[in-house]
């Protein structure tokens, strides 16, 4: 059969990160095993991924080749960490964001795997050369950062450790591709890899501007939601640069002095805290309560957009 030929991957955490990596690698047509410290977490992420292929095929959106059935049948559960890695071209780490605890289990993964297959981090913001310190492993570890929801969102940030061999990042390259996902090489480590350095650089003049009164936050996110994001799920900040004159130069040379001269007025890094954060809490429990079932539902409205826009994108693709 199909699932004793293929490939096998081992997603080490069954969490909410996990538990979409294990679908994303049974559409590519993986043998997935499933590992976790908690049993129960194994069972709850198993009971969950069926829930939610099923949805999927019905509303059309399954990813890959293979029915629903069929990418179920590649994932199995396993309660002892050496059996689930054992046989596999690659190991996605999925538990909870914390460095010791990463530290521990690679030390623990260095013991027991061989010279093949790939050591891969899901960690949003630690560093490689703090994760893989001192393994034996290390030529084959990186960082394969996803963005939530994974399975609808395609980026994945690879970022290697100075070590890395340079075939380790081919391989989960073409491996993420394989899976229909969107790799980026981060070329060095640095701390927020980049789509969190943009994030955050938004977030901090976002953040300014509401705490100078300048505008509401329910504007503030309107200028992103109705303006700036339509053409962002599309092209870059630099590709609309490109687009929106002559040509790259063109707008270098039509627009430098401006950009330089507000990009000086940005202010210091704000608090997060306080009275700002209060109002700030207030306006967007306006549109979205803070309790569990707006909260929840509102992110389900949210990746159900999500997938229209894959869909579309996926239509959309230039020659
Ligand atoms: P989670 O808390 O939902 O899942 C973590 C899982 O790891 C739990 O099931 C827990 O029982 C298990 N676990 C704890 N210690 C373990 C061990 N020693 N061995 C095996 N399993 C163990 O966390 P989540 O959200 O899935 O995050 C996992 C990683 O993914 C983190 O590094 C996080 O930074 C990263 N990430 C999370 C994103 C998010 O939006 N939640 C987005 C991108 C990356």
């Amino acid at each position: 059969s199909a699932s004793s030929t293929a490939d096998g991957v081992a997603v080490v955490g069954s969490g909410l990160i996990g538990r979409s990596w294990a679908m994303l690698f049974a559409s590519g047509g993986f043998r997935v095993k499933l590992y976790d410290i908690e049993q129960q977490q194994v069972t709850g992420a198993l009971d969950t991924i069926r829930k939610e292929m099923k949805l999927l095929e019905q509303s059309g959106a399954l990813k890959g080749s293979l029915g629903a059935e069929e990418q179920l049948a590649l994932i199995s559960g396993c309660s002892d960490l050496r059996e689930a890695v054992e046989g596999t071209v690659h190991i996605q780490e999925c538990v909870p964001e914390n460095l010791e605890l990463k530290q521990q289990l690679f030390a623990q993964l260095d013991q027991i795997v061989d010279g093949n297959v790939v050591l891969s981090s899901s960690s949003s913001c630690l560093l490689p050369s703090k994760l893989f310190a001192g393994l034996v492993h290390v030529r084959q570890c990186l960082v394969a950062h996803p963005v939530n929801p994974p399975y609808h969102v395609p980026l994945v940030e690879l970022v290697p450790h100075p070590e890395t061999a340079p075939a380790t990042m081919a391989r989960t390259y073409a491996l993420m591709r394989q899976i229909g996902q969107s790799p980026v090489r981060i070329l060095k480590e640095v701390d927020g890899f980049a789509l969190n350095r943009l994030q955050y650089a938004l977030i901090g003049e976002a953040w300014r501007l509401v705490e100078a009164r300048i505008v509401s936050p329910g504007d503030l996110d309107l200028v992103m939601s109705d303006g700036l994001g339509l053409r962002y799920a599309f092209i870059g900040p630099l590709e609309t640069m490109h687009l929106n004159a002559e040509g790259m130069l063109s707008y270098c040379d039509r627009y430098r002095e401006g950009m330089k001269r507000v990009l000086k007025t940005f202010g210091p890094i704000p608090e997060f805290s306080g009275a700002v954060a209060e109002k700030v809490h207030q306006a967007m429990c306006v549109k979205v309560p803070d309790d569990p079932e707006h909260l929840s539902a509102r992110r389900e409205w949210r990746d159900g957009c999500l997938m229209r826009l894959a869909k579309l994108k996926g239509q959309v693709q230039p020659p």
